[in-house]
């Protein structure tokens, strides 16, 4: 288990993106999360390239892009130049998962698949053995802020077991709803990485939220 936490910068004040991505740097968060949307695949648009690669420019922990967009493959070697790390892209808005997922990886990112809250875990069983990382939302993708599908927990023992079973070390990350009341029992069920924006960037105290998410005190 390795109880990594992923602010998404969904939730910071884009006004003050710079202000926000220096708070991350100093927490002890590992990743930043940066969500894509393109008002297709979901129905809302956030931000795009031109700002990932602004991220990435002050930053000094990996991005972790979550690609909730239609045809993502046309747009994994503009991520990777963007300064992308790791990146995921949603299982039900490709057809050529083994593909995309060896394109990724070419491209020298680390590469994982998202799953809907509706998708169940086992159509992964044969290509886990070639991901990073699955990504499993917690919330309908498209906004911060919802509310956490609690039959999430099913799903993450579920795949945790699947690994397991597979002698595996792909990692576990969770979007969506995350918050303090719900975080350890996250980890306890399997998961690795928690993304966490409204928990974090809507809180008092972002450090503070932040240390608490993964169970810590602040530093
Ligand atoms: C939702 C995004 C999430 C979102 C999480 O489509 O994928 O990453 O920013 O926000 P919270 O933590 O507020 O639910
Ligand atoms: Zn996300």
């Amino acid at each position: 288990m390795e109880k990594m936490i992923a602010p998404s910068l969904l939730s910071a004040d884009f006004l003050n993106l710079g202000r926000d991505i220096e708070m991350v740097n100093r927490s002890e968060a590992d990743w930043f999360h940066c969500d894509i949307m393109d008002g297709r695949f979901v129905p809302n648009i956030s931000f795009g390239i031109p700002v990932v690669q602004a991220i990435s420019r002050m930053a000094e922990k990996p991005l972790d892009v979550h690609l909730m967009i239609v045809e993502p493959e046309k747009y994994f070697e503009a991520f990777a130049k963007a300064g992308a790390d790791i990146l995921t892209f949603h299982y039900e808005a490709c057809n050529h998962i083994h593909r995309a997922v060896q394109q990724i990886k070419a491209l020298g990112m680390k590469a994982g698949v998202v799953l809907n809250p509706h998708t169940p875990v086992n159509v992964l069983e044969d290509i886990l053995g070639d991901l990073d990382l699955v990504l499993l939302m917690s919330v309908n993708p498209g906004f911060g802020g919802q509310q956490f599908i609690e039959r999430t927990f099913g799903k993450i023992r579920r795949l945790k077991a699947m690994i397991e079973d597979q002698g595996l070390d792909t990692l576990i990350e969770v979007d969506g709803g995350v918050n303090l009341q719900n975080a350890a029992a996250l980890y306890e069920a399997g998961a690795d990485i928690l993304v966490a924006g409204n928990a974090v960037f809507k809180s008092e105290n972002p450090l503070e939220t932040i240390a608490s998410l993964r169970g810590r005190e602040a530093i």
